[in-house]
């Protein structure tokens, strides 16, 4: 594994090659993580991994400063993957330039996660956009986990007509069926159970949900959500896949989206 942490130097070895494999990350790596790798593996043998807190994406400092960072511990995560190379930018790496494709901000950013972080969806697509420009990778690895940062990635990339295809890789779970997470690693085990229990009681009651939501109820399904040790709800809806809008009917292909606080900290998930 090669490990860049200038721009310059990372473009003239690939330069040449027409096959990366890209596979975003903030680091602190997990199997979900790992897993986009598994399957960006299969595509490519010039898989890249990139680590970079990106502070654009944080709606505040301090959320920025907290979230986790091991990188001497995903460094040798990384080296057994046997992925070709990794990617450690600096900020002037990704920010001193200007970037050809206008940033292609869907309105679904404003829904779910963009009505408490306003600013994180721009910084996100942001982001990757830089990153699609340096690198100019085939195909992108994303998460599902994420879904609505997929989708306004994928949208963005559609729109300005990028020669990147986007993978959507399927979420990895605990045994209890919490997503991995790397702000996980900020919880303790009371904290972790509580978070199973919400996942468990989402996961059978998806169409409750769904009815409890059109009859304009779902203060009882939040107040449920807080008895199991949740602090706050930050949001519990149901979208249609397609139509990236609330869900009406039963027979919609749709999935719960939440997103609650266990402590201080924000998880969030769809099922
Ligand atoms: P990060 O949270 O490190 O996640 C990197 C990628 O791993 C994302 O595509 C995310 O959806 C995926 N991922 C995280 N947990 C997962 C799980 N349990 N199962 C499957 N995939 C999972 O998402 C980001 O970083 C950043 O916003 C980034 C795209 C790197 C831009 O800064």
């Amino acid at each position: 594994m090669k490990i860049f942490k200038n721009k310059a130097k990372l473009v003239d070895e690939i330069l040449n090659k027409n096959n990366v494999a890209f596979v975003p990350t903030m680091g602190s790596i997990h199997k979900g993580h790992l897993s986009l790798i598994k399957k960006a593996k299969k595509e490519s043998k010039n898989v890249l991994v990139s680590i970079y807190v990106n502070p654009r994406q944080f709606n505040s400092n301090s959320d920025f400063q907290k979230y986790p960072r091991s990188l001497k511990k995903d460094i040798n995560l990384l080296k057994k993957t046997k992925i070709k190379y990794l990617y450690l930018p600096k900020y002037n790496d990704i920010y001193s330039f200007k970037p050809k494709s206008p940033i292609y901000l869907d309105s679904f950013s404003k829904k779910l996660c963009g009505k408490s972080r306003p600013r994180h969806f721009k910084g996100v697509v942001d982001v990757v956009n830089r990153f699609l420009e340096i690198i100019k990778p085939k195909s992108i690895f994303l998460g599902l986990k994420d879904f609505q940062q997929l989708t306004l990635v994928n949208l963005h990339i559609k729109k300005n007509k990028i020669p990147t295809k986007v993978f959507s890789c399927s979420i990895i779970r605990e045994r209890n069926g919490i997503a991995l997470s790397s702000r996980n690693t900020k919880l303790n085990t009371s904290q972790i159970n509580i978070a199973g229990k919400i996942y468990k009681y989402l996961k059978n009651n998806k169409k409750k949900v769904l009815y409890v939501d059109l009859k304009k109820e779902k203060i009882k399904l939040i107040n449920k959500i807080i008895l199991l040790g949740a602090k706050k709800v930050d949001y519990l809806e149901c979208i249609n896949l397609k139509k990236l809008k609330k869900a009406k009917k039963i027979n919609e292909n749709y999935k719960i989206f939440v997103s609650y606080y266990i402590g201080k900290i924000r998880l969030i998930d769809n099922l």
